[in-house]
């Protein structure tokens, strides 16, 4: 009986969404977040500076006092206000937060916030391998500005479900919740790069770097997971910091969007693996849904609708915020250091600061990644 009720009123919306839209002209849409069909209670995110929203200023005075605790950072985000994102406003994690219908993910290193719809692990500078492992590889000095890589934010994870699941096995509490592995993984590439490792030498870290990502996924399986998204990494070589150090003038170095095609091969290479062993977790764990998160072409579209989405034709390699050089960076002087000015127009650039993304970006690139994601997260209407 319940279920007729159900049934019927869900025709009723229907009908009356689509008079909705027949009343509606074009430039009326109605803007229906569609990840409200999977009825997703909580949220909780692992992963980096691409989707932290305040662990890292919390965490150490390196990070109190970075210039992610300040503005310009933050400064279109809601009441003109720095929270530890990097970027002018809001992140991938909060669109997605929003398009669930959901409160925006607090920072699990906020002692005093709210929890009840999930949590975000995700720290600004982490690597998905340890911090000792880094150090035997020669990729820390200087350049690691946290120890809290993945395994520390599941252990911070761990910790969480045993003080908040109403039973000692979580799964009841996390039947409808979404999980977010990643991005995280591209900083030890990131680091590698910036300090001059050669490109072969961080291919053959991949298969270990995927391997970590993959445990991290069990963990996360165990404790009772069973949507989990595992986003892979960006066309880096589109990236203005990269694009600055490695600039050349050898013109077949970059593709048609002037994007260093050795760089972004490394990216593929990584997602490749990636993707492979996601392919091989799904045969053993064939009850959970595990969806790659395709950054890389959700970008590459970026790049190709780019003027149609309101992005300047000549500000998509330069950084808003930034100083210098052919893409608006200059690593000593970065953006928050004083004198260093801000575009007039933060929606039309694709790069906030030249390593980080501006809100306009992260916007488009969420609408994609739904796009994409949705039918493959099985939510019944
Ligand atoms: C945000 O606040 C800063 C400092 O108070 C101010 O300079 C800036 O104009 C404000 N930005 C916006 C978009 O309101
Ligand atoms: C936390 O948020 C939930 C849902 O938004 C709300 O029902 C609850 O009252 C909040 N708890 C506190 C202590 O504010
Ligand atoms: C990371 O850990 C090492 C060893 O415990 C410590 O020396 C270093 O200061 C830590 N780094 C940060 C940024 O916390
Ligand atoms: C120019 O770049 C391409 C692509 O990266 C590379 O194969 C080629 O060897 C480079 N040529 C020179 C002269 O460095």
């Amino acid at each position: 009986m319940a279920l007729t009720i159900q049934v019927l009123l869900l025709q009723v919306l229907t009908i009356v969404f689509f008079l909705v839209l027949l009343k509606s002209d074009a430039q009326l849409m109605v803007e229906v977040p569609p990840l409200m069909k999977c009825k997703f209670d909580k949220i909780y995110q692992l992963g980096d500076s691409l989707s932290d929203t305040g662990n890292f200023i919390r965490e150490s005075f390196l990070g109190a006092f970075s210039p992610f605790a300040k503005l310009p950072y933050g400064q279109n985000f809601p009441q003109n206000k720095s929270t530890g994102r990097c970027s002018d406003g809001l992140l991938m994690i909060d669109f997605i937060a929003q398009g669930c219908g959901l409160p925006l993910l607090n920072p699990y290193k906020d002692q005093n916030a709210n929890f009840t719809h999930g949590a975000n692990f995700a720290v600004a500078g982490a690597t998905a391998l340890p911090t000792e492992i880094m150090v035997e590889k020669k990729i820390s000095s200087n350049s690691l500005i946290t120890n809290s890589s993945l395994s520390v934010q599941l252990d911070w994870m761990f910790s969480h479900f045993k003080s908040t699941c109403s039973s000692a096995d979580c799964s009841e509490d996390l039947k409808r919740a979404l999980f977010l592995v990643g991005e995280i993984g591209g900083n030890e590439i990131n680091y590698g790069l910036l300090q001059g490792k050669p490109i072969e030498e961080l291919r053959a870290m991949v298969p270990e770097i995927v391997q970590i990502i993959i445990n991290a996924v069990k963990a996360v399986i165990g404790f009772g997971a069973v949507r989990i998204v595992i986003p892979g990494n960006f066309p880096i070589g589109c990236i203005p910091n990269l694009l600055t150090t490695f600039s050349t003038t050898n013109s077949t170095a970059y593709n048609e969007y002037h994007c260093l095609k050795d760089l972004n091969n490394l990216a593929i290479f990584y997602n490749d693996h990636l993707q492979k062993a996601i392919q091989d977790l799904k045969k053993d764990s064939p009850k959970i849904i595990l969806i790659y998160g395709d950054y890389y072409n959700a970008y590459q579209w970026l790049l190709k609708d780019a003027t149609n989405l309101g992005f300047g034709k000549n500000s998509l390699q330069k950084a808003c915020c930034g100083i210098g050089g052919d893409y608006n960076y200059d690593k000593s002087r970065i953006c928050g250091a004083p004198g260093v000015p801000i575009c007039g127009k933060p929606g039309t650039f694709i790069s906030w600061d030249g390593v980080h993304l501006t809100q306009a970006a992260y916007k488009w690139l969420t609408k994609w990644l739904i796009d994409d994601t949705l039918p493959k997260l099985n939510c019944q209407v």
